[in-house]
């Protein structure tokens, strides 16, 4: 197999090239048919089992749409480039610009060399949700825009297992902008907001709030416990309007009681927000339970890009946002809530994002929440046994650990960025701790389009790299 195109650079991206005859590069390693089944039988041949690890140089339409279809992680066009890109490739050169383009995208340091990222996303994505996001330009004030903007709300709520008359906030921005929209709707002017801190998304809430103009109050409680239920309960007073708190914290990976809370603030008829950023689409959440704003956004558990974000409100969550004066142009809850019925967004959303959104919705309802919260279970044992056999310590204990986060404490003498560095050139990003715990923890993420062998060759990695810092 010494080809020429065998020879173009190869990194962790790409791990070999194909081409369709007529090759473009004189003795590649030649493709028999235009066919998807003819890229199968080459890269099996050659014993790369991953498509997405496979690139195709392509000289006409039919071999780009066969290389597409086949699920290439590469289609790279040679040729009259119009015609070319036109087909669906992700580039198109001339042949005497080929070496260059493929070195710089996909070689060792190229632009789509591929990371296997287990930060707390945004995560790995799927080839349909990224191009999903390069599809038809659309206008938003469209058909093609109100179409999208109805199936991602109807995906959004059968996900959630709610009807009709829960709206859906649907935001362009960060999930920090869908929790100020809600606070700022959630509680009205005089009262109160409760807020759990233990964590530094607690923190966020809290802060949020306040510089929002928000007579704030807080409960905090130790950073790798759930919050108490009986002391949040004992804080209620009838100056309290809303409960705002964090059902996962990313900070540790530790999970809130959310169901006791929110059944709390019901009987006590407080409205409760809750940040599902890091959990929704994965951990059990009931949203009848009285919750009344469910925030979260497409990058993390959904495995959409990162762009939108989203709330979810019940009936007397909106009833309360229309009976609060809007403090806030951009964060008017009640404006992007009309959207729900006219699928008229107040401002130019991030249409990309919601193009790619709607395709992760797709496979994320395929699986069901309880499905995916399966298959990050067999993950995290993955993580866990890795973490046991290095002989690491876990900051959070076994029962209120999440299903997609690991924290844990870095071993004697081994900084995060040491460690981060040297994962990283083995082709892995791991995440370092938060605020009070930055210097003492890194962080293992699952989240997003991650296969067990990517898992599997990571635990392989983190055994490796300490025995090299320790040695
Ligand atoms: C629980 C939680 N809340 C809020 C945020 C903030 O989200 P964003 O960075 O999308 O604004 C994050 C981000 O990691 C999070 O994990």
């Amino acid at each position: 197999m010494t080809t020429r195109v065998a020879e173009l650079a190869a990194g962790p991206a790409i791990e070999l090239w194909l081409a369709f005859p007529p090759s473009p590069a004189p003795g590649a390693l030649e493709v028999a048919a235009a066919d998807p089944f003819a890229v199968f039988d080459a890269m099996r041949e050659a014993g790369i089992a991953d498509v997405r690890r496979v690139g195709v140089l392509c000289t006409t339409p039919e071999h780009v749409t066969a290389a597409r279809r086949a699920g290439a992680g590469a289609v790279v066009a040679v040729g009259d480039a119009h015609e070319l890109a036109a087909a669906g490739a992700d580039a198109a050169v001339d042949s005497g610009g080929l070496e260059q383009l493929v070195a710089e995208r996909y070689g060792p340091e190229g632009s789509q060399r591929r990371l296997v990222l287990l930060n707390p996303g945004p995560g790995l994505t799927s080839d349909a949700v990224k191009r999903a996001a390069g599809g038809a330009d659309i206008c938003h004030r469209e058909l093609e825009y109100r179409t999208l903007d109805r199936r991602i709300r109807a995906k959004l709520r059968r996900l959630a297992g709610v009807h009709e008359h829960w709206p859906i906030a649907l935001l362009s921005g960060s999930g920090t902008a869908a929790n100020e929209a809600a606070l700022r709707a959630a509680v009205r002017p005089g009262r109160q907001l409760l807020v759990v801190v233990n964590g530094v998304y607690g923190e966020r809430l809290r802060e949020t709030a306040r510089r929002a103009g928000i007579d704030t109050i807080s409960i905090e409680g130790p950073w790798t416990e759930p919050i108490d239920v009986s002391q949040v309960a004992a804080a209620f007073a009838p100056g309290v309007d809303a409960l705002a708190l964090v059902h996962h914290e990313t900070t540790t990976g530790l999970l809130n009681p959310v169901a006791e809370l929110a059944r709390v603030a019901a009987r006590a008829d407080t409205r409760t927000v809750v940040d599902a950023i890091s959990s929704f689409g994965v951990e059990e959440i009931a949203l009848d339970d009285g919750i009344d704003f469910l925030t979260c956004s497409s990058n993390k558990c959904l495995h959409g890009l990162a762009g939108a974000s989203f709330v979810l409100v019940s009936p007397a969550g909106s009833r309360r946002a229309r009976s609060v004066e809007p403090s806030s142009a951009t964060l008017d809850l009640c404006a992007y809530l009309d959207a729900d019925a006219t699928a008229a967004p107040p401002f130019t959303p991030a249409l990309p994002a919601l193009a790619a959104l709607d395709v992760a919705l797709d496979r994320a309802l395929a699986e069901g929440v309880s499905g995916r919260r399966a298959r990050y279970a067999e993950r995290c044992a993955i993580f866990d046994a890795a973490i046991e056999r290095a002989g690491l310590e876990q900051l959070v204990a076994a029962p209120a650990r999440s299903h997609s986060i690991r924290s844990v404490r870095l071993p004697g003498g081994i900084s995060f960025a040491v460690l981060h560095e040297h994962l990283r050139a083995l082709g892995f990003v791991v995440y370092a701790g938060q605020g009070e715990l930055a210097s003492e923890i890194f962080r293992i993420a699952c989240m997003g389009e991650l296969e067990p062998s990517d898992l599997e060759r990571f635990a392989a990695a983190l055994e490796t790299v300490l025995a090299e810092l320790q040695a």
